[in-house]
């Protein structure tokens, strides 16, 4: 029986909806508000930031883009970002990557405040979350990757979870998160990466496999064990003269092949791409409602009320 096909576009749109109706909820003064930061003229990178700037829009976040040019100044970015990181209208900064080699891309991110973090790149909340604590920024396509899964009704607690990859973005806070106590966490994390020896047999002993490398075709039927969640990460440009634009998108799974083994499989597009965007909504609503206590005469996390920060002994 082929594979259940598990829709990020169903679930990213539920998730919009229920953001939509909390940020209705706010007084116009709390409105939560995303800046997004463009660096050059990559047509992919163009084409995520409109999508981020539109469903932001969409659930009533305010949002603003900001485009430079591809021969920006270092300095001229850095002060970018610290005139967002000034604004009290601006609570999530994203500067989309990667950026341009001149620039020095760890200060940049360096220097957008961890408050205002919604990419969760700072190394402040790569630290945070690293050490288990559930009131943090965390990246959004692995987070986005949480709530798919137990959206979907495949739980990762208890799970061995296979992640193949190892980026900053994906593979590395996928394993932080999956190893978290508590909702969403509690699996049994293996990361493989480029330099694994028989990625195969790594691979089949996945209950739920994680595929963020980048490159077509990286896992195929014989890798996967039968019945197992596959998660496909990957969003390539592949020719193909019989389409308009002339090329189509495929992941990193052999999507056609696996589906007759898998017991569950996400479909590129339309997996996990609408639930990084969704995801990232939910960080800057996340984002506004801390500064809003931190300034305010709140302490708790509003955003996770079972927050419990610190360091996981086992
Ligand atoms: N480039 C590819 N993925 C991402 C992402 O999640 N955030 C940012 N800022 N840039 C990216």
């Amino acid at each position: 029986m082929p594979a259940e096909i598990i829709s990020g576009t169903d679930v990213a749109r539920t998730l919009r909806a229920e953001l939509k109706a909390q940020v209705a909820r706010l007084p116009e003064g709390q409105v939560p508000g995303l800046a997004t930061v463009l660096v050059g003229d990559d047509p992919a990178s163009r084409a995520y930031v409109g999508m981020k700037n539109r469903a932001a829009v969409e659930v009533g976040i305010h949002s603003r883009q900001i485009d430079l040019p591809e021969d920006v100044s270092h300095d001229e970015l850095l002060g970018v970002v610290e005139g967002l990181n000034a604004d009290p209208g601006i609570h999530g900064i994203l500067v989309q990557l990667p950026l341009p080699r001149h620039v020095d891309e760890t200060a940049i991110l360096e220097a957008i405040l961890p408050e205002k973090d919604v990419d969760g790149f700072h190394p402040v909340n790569v630290g945070r979350l690293a050490v288990g604590a559930t009131d943090v920024l965390a990246p959004c396509t692995p987070r986005g990757i949480v709530e798919l899964l137990l959206r979907a009704g495949h739980d990762p607690a208890g799970k061995h979870v296979v992640i193949v990859g190892r980026s900053n973005i994906v593979g590395r806070p996928m394993a932080s998160l999956l190893l978290r106590r508590g909702k969403g966490g509690d699996a049994t994390v293996t990361i493989a990466h480029s330099r694994t020896p028989d990625l195969g047999a790594v691979t089949r002993l996945a209950d739920i496999l994680i595929v963020a490398v980048g490159r077509p075709g990286t896992v195929t039927a014989d890798m996967v064990r039968p019945g197992a969640v596959v998660v496909d990460v990957g969003v390539n440009r592949v020719e193909d003269a019989s389409t308009e634009r002339g090329y189509r998108l495929v992941g990193d799974v052999d999507f056609d092949g696996v589906r007759e083994v898998a017991g569950a499989i996400t479909p590129v597009p339309g997996g996990v791409g609408p639930m990084t965007i969704a995801t990232l909504l939910s960080n800057t609503v996340q984002a506004a409602e801390s500064i809003r206590q931190e300034s305010g005469a709140g302490t708790a996390s509003a955003a996770d009320p079972a927050s419990g920060a610190g360091t996981d002994p086992a």
